[in-house]
């Protein structure tokens, strides 16, 4: 999945602009543990940040135009994603399957602090995703954390939910959020109904921060390979286009940022758009649209 020296080559660079990785006839896993975790992980790319707004031009199931502007920040490097564990009495009727969870202090610490700063500079409200009802040892952890870090912002209006609850509050009242702070595990969830609500998958963009900036960071849009459309011409670029912006803006140019993503929204709101959002344009035809208003005003 990545030449022996991958990793070091892209030391050398700022930021790294994904595309997704992905065959049926490849395990999940494989491209996922030889691949993205191994990026996730060796640039230490803790902060998963899943912004879901509801562009113009593009209807959502569930929101009003203007109602949805979600940022889920998830956890990306430790979790309920570990390969620590194993697997006993293969083929047996006794076989075990273990996996461990893996949350630790500075791991919980620094993700939820991450998640009240962006708070604090949107709209000062976050949820954390718990779920300490049924998880008894990890969640309570997790919440006791989030507790503690609310102490440090008073201006913040901040809340617990259990994700199942939080799960069901976005499809019913979208509106109702601001950010949400999550695991890995339930980051990874939340953030795919927000995508969804947003009004498709091929919208979505995410963005693995290395706040710090001792490592690059990665750029992605959510969706996979799509197989199942792969070579037809008609998946959707607006993901791959908003992760584009979100690099642009994480590497100093956040003009050039607003400009793509202004650029997409005239591409959407013009009516050119690909058939998941219910338009006929090609791949092609789209990401040339946009191309082309780059630099028009919004
Ligand atoms: N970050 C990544 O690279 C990443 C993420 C998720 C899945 N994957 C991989 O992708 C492959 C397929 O996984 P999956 O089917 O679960 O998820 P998927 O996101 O590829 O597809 C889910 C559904 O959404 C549709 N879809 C996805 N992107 C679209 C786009 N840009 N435009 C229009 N429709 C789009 C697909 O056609 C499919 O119906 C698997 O091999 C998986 O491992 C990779």
């Amino acid at each position: 999945m990545l030449p022996e020296d991958g990793l070091e080559t892209l030391a050398g660079y700022d930021a790294i602009y994904l595309g997704a990785v992905g065959w049926p006839t490849v395990p999940d896993h494989v491209s996922l543990w030889g691949l993205l975790l191994p990026i996730r992980r060796s640039f230490d790319q803790y902060v998963n940040l899943r912004p879901a707004r509801l562009l113009r031009g593009v209807t959502s199931p569930l929101a009003e135009p203007g109602e949805l502007d979600i940022t889920v920040v998830r956890e990306n490097t430790e979790g309920e994603y570990s390969d620590s564990g194993g697997r006993v009495y293969r083929g047996t009727p006794h076989e075990i399957a273990v996996q461990e969870s893996i949350f630790t202090r500075r791991g919980v610490e620094r993700i939820v602090r991450y998640a009240f700063e962006e708070a604090k500079s949107r709209r000062s409200h976050l949820v954390g995703a718990t779920k300490s009802n049924g998880i008894s040892i990890t969640m309570p952890f997790f919440d006791e954390i989030f507790r503690e870090i609310a102490g440090n912002y008073p201006d913040v209006e901040a809340s617990l939910m259990h994700a199942d609850a939080l799960a069901a509050r976005l499809v019913l009242a979208p509106g109702s959020f601001d950010v949400v702070v999550g695991s890995n595990l339930f980051g990874d969830l939340l953030s795919e109904v927000t995508a969804a609500i947003a009004g498709a998958i091929g919208i979505a963009p995410s963005a693995n921060l290395n706040p710090e900036g001792t490592s690059p960071s990665l750029f992605e849009p959510i969706h996979g390979s799509a197989p199942n459309i792969a070579g037809d011409g008609v998946a959707n670029p607006a993901g791959a286009i908003w992760a584009g912006a979100l690099m642009l803006d994480h590497v100093g140019y956040s003009d050039a940022g607003e400009q793509v993503l202004s650029a997409l929204e005239l591409t959407l709101e013009s009516g050119t758009k690909t058939r998941d959002l219910g338009g006929t344009a090609s791949t092609d035809e789209m990401t040339d649209a946009v191309v082309q208003r780059i630099g028009d005003d919004a």
